[in-house]
């Protein structure tokens, strides 16, 4: 007797204390054993909770209401719809997994269990994308392959027959034809250069010219789709190294997805894109922000995916090429949204002393 006590207590002690939530309720309903994880999950002390039923659980005033949101869908997964395990998001941007065990083996007991997942999240999302990004590498490269090599023979006929539209008086279109397969090859290699991880070509950028030249390549476009851009003054010099071309290729991308935001809400208004950087410690942090239609948690949680995309005509490419070239640039981006308020991305950079 003396034994089995002390063992229910060993036990006991044990559940207390391992990292995952755990919530026995008996054959009739009552809640008969919760540990200290799932109390402070649920944020209930653990006195209101035992003896109590699932209905009770849900009634209590102290429970939150997105809680009860909570309790109340795992609840409906598991137990009504009859599924093994739940997985959702807290109020906290955390990830967990809940687990019922029931049945025979349980003697009509009900067993939940709750795991949090998060860091299983973040490392399933870096593999995730950097599985497509080798994927994306791998098919730009086939495809740079495919097409350069038709190019290269077009511009080499075209310059044989060059003589020939001389005589007809047509050397004009031997000069256009050369130029727009010269921009085609330039258009690949810019992709193939950005969405490869390759090394970047190293030089010394000035945040300000950066942006300058960036908003001035931008500027008329913004004003035909109806909005603004307001570069602001920058303190300093602020000097970061890196490829110009990939840079330029970055802000251009997100103020290009600043505009199409602005175009795609609804409602009448001014759009304004708001572009500049200042200097935080040895960084330097490029903003750029929009009052466009903004976006959700769930675009959110998925906008540097490969191919993600919410637009008809879209690539889904702009983001996750840029991320991947800030990274290869010691840096990071960081973006806040609101629906239908806006967005701001953030690039930080390491400054040259
Ligand atoms: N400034 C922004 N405002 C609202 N949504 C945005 C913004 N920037 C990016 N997004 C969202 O992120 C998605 C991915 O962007 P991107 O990688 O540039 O691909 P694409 O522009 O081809 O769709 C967009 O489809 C859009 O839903
Ligand atoms: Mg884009």
């Amino acid at each position: 007797m003396f034994q089995s006590v002390s063992m229910k207590t060993t036990y006991e002690d044990v559940l207390e204390h391992i990292e995952s939530g755990i919530m026995l309720f008996d054959e009739e309903g009552v809640l008969v054993f919760v540990n200290k994880q799932m109390y402070a999950f649920l944020e209930l002390a653990r006195h209101s909770l035992l003896g109590c039923t699932m209905t009770h659980l849900l009634a209590n005033i102290q429970l939150s209401r997105l809680k009860r949101k909570q309790v109340l869908r795992a609840y409906r997964e598991m137990v009504r719809k009859n599924k093994p395990t739940y997985e959702f998001i807290d109020e906290y941007g955390r990830y967990w997994r809940a687990t019922l065990r029931s049945g025979e083996q349980m003697k009509g007991s009900y067993l939940f269990i709750l795991k949090e997942i998060s860091d299983y999240k973040l490392i399933e999302q870096t593999a995730y994308q950097n599985d497509s990004l080798a994927m994306l590498g791998k098919l730009s490269a086939s495809i740079a392959h495919e097409i350069r090599n038709p190019l290269t023979a077009i511009r080499g006929f075209i310059q044989l027959l060059h003589p020939h539209l001389h005589q007809l008086g047509k050397e004009e279109y031997a000069k256009i034809i050369l130029a727009e397969i010269d921009r085609a090859n330039d258009i690949i290699h810019e992709f193939l250069t950005s969405s490869k991880p390759s090394a970047p070509q190293v030089s010394m950028i000035p945040v300000s010219a950066l942006l300058k030249e960036v908003v001035l390549l931008t500027e008329s476009e913004a004003l035909m789709k109806g909005c603004q851009i307001n570069l602001h003054p920058l303190q300093g010099d602020m000097i970061i190294s890196g490829d110009a071309k990939q840079m330029k290729q970055v802000v251009l991308n997100i103020i290009r997805n600043a505009m199409e935001a602005i175009t795609e809400r609804s409602d009448d208004y001014i759009g304004k894109i708001e572009v500049g950087a200042r200097r935080e410690g040895a960084e330097v942090r490029i903003f750029i922000s929009d009052n466009g239609k903004g976006m959700d948690l769930c675009t959110l949680d998925r906008l540097f995916n490969p191919f993600f995309t919410t637009k008809e005509n879209g690539t889904g490419l702009g983001l996750s090429v840029s991320d991947r070239i800030i990274k290869n640039h010691g840096g990071c981006i960081s973006v806040s949204s609101r629906v239908n308020e806006g967005t701001r991305f953030v690039i930080s950079l390491p400054l040259i002393q």
